[in-house]
């Protein structure tokens, strides 16, 4: 049996649009509070019925996206390497997110403070190698000295289309040579990289690129995302796992969806290390 997955999600009592820093978001288009917190508990449960231990952040007044935890930091292993947000409004998450993980047992690393890097949104493993998201927001030379501190390979993939501004919103690793992608929001190079790399590769079309497919919690051989992916669905369930479905549309509203609202604190490679496909 293998060890529980620990999930860190923070709850969003402070969540809302207070700035615009990616296409989705707009202040005149608010968040609903109780849904939000409604789609937030939803989330929860699942992950917790899917058989993850979830741990709490504090939430904190003026850090509407602290919710997000996907970006605290890059979890290998007892390490932390904590997030360089390129966006002011998100900096001040910087220290509560470091303040837990050294509380919780983490050694915490930052790296140097001219490199922007947004953690586990944008630094994904697939199987052995580290699948890096870079321009909007994390930096390519940020993602090099990731994989030279942890002594592994990275393959850096820029990412062209503004509404996935993170890798999470456009590549899911779901075993250690399954994952989904959106080829639309890479390069020639990127999607070339992809394919010649993973051999199962799921394309995920346009409409349910959108509604955050690609944006998926996986837990064992279960796979959460947002409504609106039926066909991704089905084509997951083609090859043994088990999706799950829920709104997750307020929070859609800032960008993001399942798995941003995630940590993995076992390590973002554990997801799909650790994947027993049947
Ligand atoms: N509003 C947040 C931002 O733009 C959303 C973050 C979503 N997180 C993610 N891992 N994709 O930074």
């Amino acid at each position: 049996m293998n060890a529980p997955a620990r999930i860190l999600m923070c709850p969003p009592d402070f969540y809302g649009i207070e700035y615009e820093i990616n296409p989705w978001m707009h202040t005149e288009r608010q968040a609903d509070q109780p849904t939000a917190a409604a789609q937030w508990n939803d989330l929860r449960q699942i992950l917790s019925g899917h058989g993850a231990v979830i741990e709490l952040l504090e939430p904190v007044a003026g850090l509407p996206d602290l919710v997000f935890t996907a970006n605290a930091a890059f979890i290998y292993r007892e390490r932390a390497i904590c997030s360089r947000f390129r966006h002011q409004q998100r900096q001040g998450e910087e220290e509560h997110d470091a303040a837990w993980l050294t509380a919780h047992g983490f050694t915490v690393e930052t790296l140097p403070n001219d490199h922007f890097f947004e953690g586990a949104g944008d630094a994904l493993f697939c199987g052995d190698t580290l699948f890096a998201g870079y321009r909007m927001r994390s930096q390519a030379v940020s993602h090099q000295l990731v994989a030279e501190r942890i002594g592994r390979r990275v393959i850096p993939l820029e990412l062209v289309d503004p509404y996935y501004y993170h890798l999470d919103t456009c590549f899911c690793p779901l075993a250690k040579d399954v994952a989904a992608y959106y080829p639309g929001a890479f390069d020639d190079y990127g999607k070339q990289a992809l394919r010649e790399h993973i051999p199962t590769l799921i394309e995920v079309d346009k409409d349910e690129a959108r509604s955050f497919a690609c944006n998926a919690v996986v837990v064992g051989s279960t796979v959460t995302t947002n409504t609106g992916c039926p066909f991704f669905h089905e084509q997951l369930r083609a090859i043994g796992f088990n999706p799950t479905a829920t709104p997750l549309g307020e929070f859609v509203k800032a960008g993001g969806s399942a798995k941003c609202l995630t940590l993995r604190l076992d390590g973002e490679d554990a997801a799909s290390w650790r994947t027993n496909v049947a």
